[in-house]
């Protein structure tokens, strides 16, 4: 059974601590959070069965998750909203479910064990498949484009900066010279050629050579830092006074993006030394969590996915100063307030596909 399925790939990391962490903001009839990563929907099967008023709105841009997801909470019926979008169009989904502000937003970031499952998908080096890692295959460039197109220096590059890859030149070479043959296709190529970059004393520790530079090409295919950096601050706009984001990272690209993004809303925006803090540059967001919280010996027992786990949690003190909303060239700066501009929350933006987000059901 396609919901059995789901629930057995996939074990919901920190379960319990999204959903205590998000309750107190949920705790109105009516109450509605976004899942913004709805995988499987573990983490909203367990928001949706521990918060029986509680409505979701679950976003993701694969649409084979969100299939499996909606089989498997379709006994939720209406209070389980599926749309198929990339988490940054938050403030659309919005205003097309004609929601104002939501209470509650969790976001779960990375890949599934769906889609690290599925041979298909190309997302493992363990297993050969084409080489696609789109997390959303209707569209977008796939894993053998970029390394069949991008010239050596950025191949390098980002095998270096989202892969953390030490020797990203030397695996890049490979690359562009195995491509003077033939295109790459396969994932397996990739793997040969990962080792072969690598100087043999160093492929005998850290795992398999390879990931790394897997973890930077599923990166740099879904775009994934540009697309997190603006989506926590539109997450954060969709939130009403009192209503509270969680956020779990895997690794430490994602998890400072996530601290940076609540630090400055966390922090006081007047220049140091004023007598009074206007209340135009008072913080707008409490931090929940003590920096970030990670898995403790019970939960890493029970998941081992939650072994990279960083979770950060805040809520909303109040509405978002208007020198300080996304989008505005001074955003993040201690500079005084600007003009008026239309709330972002709700002004339209270019879709990222010609349909926009879809509603599923
Ligand atoms: C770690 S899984 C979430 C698992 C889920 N919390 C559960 O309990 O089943 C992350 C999901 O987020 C989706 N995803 C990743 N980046 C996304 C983005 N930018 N926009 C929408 N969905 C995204 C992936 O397709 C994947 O299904």
């Amino acid at each position: 059974m396609a919901e059995r399925d789901a629930a057995s790939r996939h074990l919901p990391v920190l379960l319990q601590r999204c959903v205590d962490l998000l309750a107190p903001a949920l705790a109105e009839p009516g109450s509605v959070m976004i899942d913004a990563t709805l995988g499987m929907g573990g983490h909203t099967e367990g928001v949706l069965e521990a918060l029986p008023h509680v409505r979701v709105v679950g976003i993701d841009r694969d649409p084979e998750a969100l299939r499996l997801a909606s089989a498997r909470l379709a006994r939720f019926g209406d209070r389980f909203t599926p749309v198929h979008a990339v988490y940054d169009e938050i403030p659309e989904v919005l205003e097309r479910l004609d929601l104002p502000g939501v209470q509650g937003v969790l976001m779960d970031l990375g890949v599934s064990s769906l889609q690290l499952d599925e041979a298909g998908r190309g997302f493992a080096y363990a297993q050969d498949a084409p080489l696609d890692m789109r997390m959303d295959p209707t569209r977008g460039r796939t894993a053998a484009e970029v390394l069949n197109t991008y010239d050596e220096a950025d191949l390098a590059r980002v095998l270096r900066e989202y892969g953390e890859e030490r020797f990203a030149g030397r695996i890049a070479r490979r690359i562009v010279q195995a491509r003077e043959k033939a295109p790459l296709e396969r994932t397996s190529e990739l793997v040969d050629l990962v080792r072969a970059g690598i100087p043999a004393a160093a492929r005998q520790t850290g795992g398999n050579p390879a990931k790394r530079t897997f973890q930077a090409l599923r990166i740099e295919v879904n775009d994934e830092l540009a697309v997190l950096a603006r989506a926590v601050p539109a997450a954060v706009e969709a939130l009403v006074v009192g209503g509270r984001i969680v956020v779990e990272s895997y690794q430490s690209l994602e998890d400072r993006l996530v601290k940076r993004a609540f630090a400055a809303g966390a922090e006081i925006s007047a220049p140091p030394g004023l007598p009074v803090v206007p209340e135009t540059h008072a913080p707008f967001l409490r931090l929940l969590t003590r920096g970030a919280e990670e898995a403790d010996a019970a939960e890493l027992a029970r998941n081992p996915r939650s072994q990279s786990v960083r979770l950060r949690a805040a809520e909303r003190l109040r509405p978002t100063p208007e020198h300080l909303r996304p989008g505005r060239g001074d955003a993040g700066s201690t500079g005084g307030p600007g003009g008026r501009r239309p709330d972002r929350t709700r002004a339209p933006r270019a879709p990222r596909s010609p349909n926009g987000p879809r509603r599923t059901a």
